[in-house]
């Protein structure tokens, strides 16, 4: 096991902008000017191109950053399994229940466990294999990663902390990111997660598809949603340290570990369309109506990862963030409904609306293809009663969907855990009868 730990990385600040073509240094002269790999780099730095999307991608799709590093990638031990059960892609291919499904959250650890140890599979779709679909974990952590660097090569990361804050050190340099907060990092990218607050929960969900990007607007226009200059990708930050480190590595679906005997974080600059970033969910810029009916989630779409039918996500990231609610002649909450797309639910911050109880912070729900669901007996009872003369203003609150065109099958350990409500079904049991025929 790795016996030091290596520098604490800070962070130097943020880039603003999606997508954009970044260039950073954390030493003065380090970016080449003109060509991207000269036949010497500045300071003896090697250059090595990180690609995130084929060669031949069209333009506006195409990623990819040119790192100047002290050492290649390239240079760590031989990969060897590692352990850690809890965290795979085997989403099965058997029968898979169409029950509505809901978690209590999951409990914090008591032992000592990282960002990595603490990951674990809820539920999932597709394969990195197949480079469709998504991996939903969620994690419980409660110490930094020490001497440990982690990538994964099966699909970027969609992070959503729920309790705690993370320090997330990449090769790109570092993000703070604290709940309300998201950060991805891309595939392939090595990073480092530390615990400021201590103990730390949360989600994330691996995309294996398209890059997730920002939704086209449509008649909504120029301006809304989630607008791209709150988008924050760190300045370059390294750190120059040897030691006896190991590196994991998630590759089709499973964790690999090889031993690395320097820190991988040693990006002295960078340039390019790669690289990880952050958003503060605060900053999302809800749309919604004001006149009558309810309008479908979409309309809180922060991103989308595309699969190849157009207008159909193979992830979509959607956030239900503090609004207003002034709709006329309308039932506010989301009515009853079933969709062809599968929804997993978790709640960062707050009371979701259209739930009285039972979903925590830190909780989650799976609403899979075709199964009926929407608000709970209170919810309805209420909401039926309210008073649409007064708008109504959701505060204090940030729940969110990863939502899939593919049904996210539940793992084996999410449908046995202890902290799954095997009651949840009761929630609507409470719905009465009203129906009155008019009587001729
Ligand atoms: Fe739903």
């Amino acid at each position: 096991m790795p016996q030091r730990d290596a520098d604490g990385l800070q962070p130097r600040g943020y880039m603003s902008g999606f997508g954009n073509e970044f260039a950073s240094e954390a030493e003065p002269g380090t970016l080449p000017v003109g060509q991207n790999s000269p036949q010497r780099v500045a300071h003896g730095l090697y250059a090595e191109q990180l690609s995130g999307t084929a060669f031949t991608a069209p333009r506006a799709q195409n990623r990819r950053s040119w790192l100047y590093r002290i050492r290649p990638a390239a240079m760590h031990g031989a990969f060897e399994p590692f352990a850690q059960p809890r965290l795979h892609d085997d989403f099965g291919d058997g029968p898979v229940s169409p029950d509505q499904l809901r978690w209590s959250p999951m409990p914090l650890p008591e032992t000592p466990v990282d960002f990595v140890e603490g990951l674990y599979t809820v539920a999932g779709n597709g394969s990195p294999a197949a480079q469709t679909g998504i991996g939903v974990r969620l994690y419980a952590a409660n110490a930094p990663m020490r001497g440990r660097y982690f990538y994964s090569a099966d699909g970027e990361q969609l992070i959503v902390p729920q309790q705690g804050r993370l320090r997330i050190a990449t090769e790109l340099g570092v993000l703070d990111v604290a709940p309300q907060e998201i950060a991805v990092i891309p595939r392939g990218v090595r990073f480092r997660v530390e615990l400021p607050d201590g103990p730390s929960r949360g989600y994330v969900c691996e995309n294996f598809g398209a890059l997730l990007r920002l939704p086209d607007l449509g008649p909504i226009g120029a301006n809304g949603l989630a607008n791209p200059r709150d988008f924050l990708t760190p300045q370059a930050a390294y750190e120059d340290v040897d030691g006896e480190f190991e590196l994991i590595a998630k590759f089709q679906g499973h964790l690999w570990r090889a031993e690395i005997g320097h820190s991988p974080l040693d990006v002295v600059g960078w340039h390019g369309n790669y690289a990880p970033y952050k958003y503060d969910l605060r900053r999302f810029n809800t749309i919604g109506s004001i006149s009558f009916d309810h309008p479908d989630p979409s309309i809180f779409l922060v991103l989308t990862s595309p699969s190849d039918t157009p207008g159909v996500g193979n992830l979509d990231f959607v956030i239900f963030p503090p609004r207003w609610l002034v709709a006329q002649h309308t039932f506010r909450p989301p009515w009853f409904h079933r969709n062809v797309a599968s929804e997993f639910m978790g709640l960062v911050h707050g009371v979701y609306d259209a739930k009285a109880d039972g979903f925590a912070p830190g909780g989650c729900s799976l609403h899979n293809c075709m199964t009926g669901h929407g608000p709970d007996a209170a919810t309805f009872e209420k909401a039926s009663a309210a008073d649409l003369s007064k708008p109504d203003v959701v505060t204090d609150t940030m729940a969110f969907m990863f939502e899939s065109r593919a049904v996210i099958r539940p793992t084996r350990q999410a449908i046995e855990a202890a902290h799954r409500q095997r009651d949840y079904q009761a929630c609507w049991a409470g719905l009465r009868r009203h129906f009155s025929p008019p009587r001729g």
